[in-house]
């Protein structure tokens, strides 16, 4: 069954120049992307997308992180995106992560860890709203 997942590049990702590198590797796998935008996350769009997570310690660290430069958002979408796009991120603390997976490649920090993606079906609907309006969405 066809999935959609919210991927961001993040901000260290951009930085390291990894923007082309991460989407080659979805479309070479045959994910197609279906929307695709470049922006600065606003603190309220980085409560939003890390609720499950505004109460924790490292959040200001976060939220300094997340906003503080120009990031890739995009729609990946595919059968079971959101579990091979997961399993092609490696997890979340990149010293963890299997090398051939995109942070096990290019991450060693466990806050910036070069990529966000959803992590089900209910997160991924409302993790794009919070980048997307419907009509972008191709
Ligand atoms: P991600 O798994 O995409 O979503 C939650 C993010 O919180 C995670 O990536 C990290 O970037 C961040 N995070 C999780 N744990 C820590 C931590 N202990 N210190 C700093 N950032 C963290």
């Amino acid at each position: 069954m066809d999935q959609k997942s919210l991927v961001l590049v993040k901000p260290d990702g951009v930085r390291k120049h990894l923007i082309g590198e991460i989407i080659a590797r979805f479309e070479r796998r045959g994910l197609k992307i279906c929307a695709l935008k470049m922006l600065v996350m606003t603190k309220d769009q980085a409560k939003y997308h890390y609720a499950e997570h505004v109460d924790k310690p490292f959040f200001p660290e976060l939220e300094a992180f997340i906003t503080g430069g120009p990031l890739v958002a995009m729609i990946v979408e595919g059968p079971n995106a959101i579990k091979a796009i997961r399993t092609m991120m490696g997890v979340t603390d990149p010293i963890e992560s299997t090398p051939g997976s995109i942070r096990g490649d290019f991450a060693l920090d466990k806050g910036e860890n070069v990529i966000h993606g959803s992590d089900s079906p209910e997160a991924a609907e409302r993790e794009i709203k919070n980048f997307f309006k419907p009509e972008e969405i191709y």
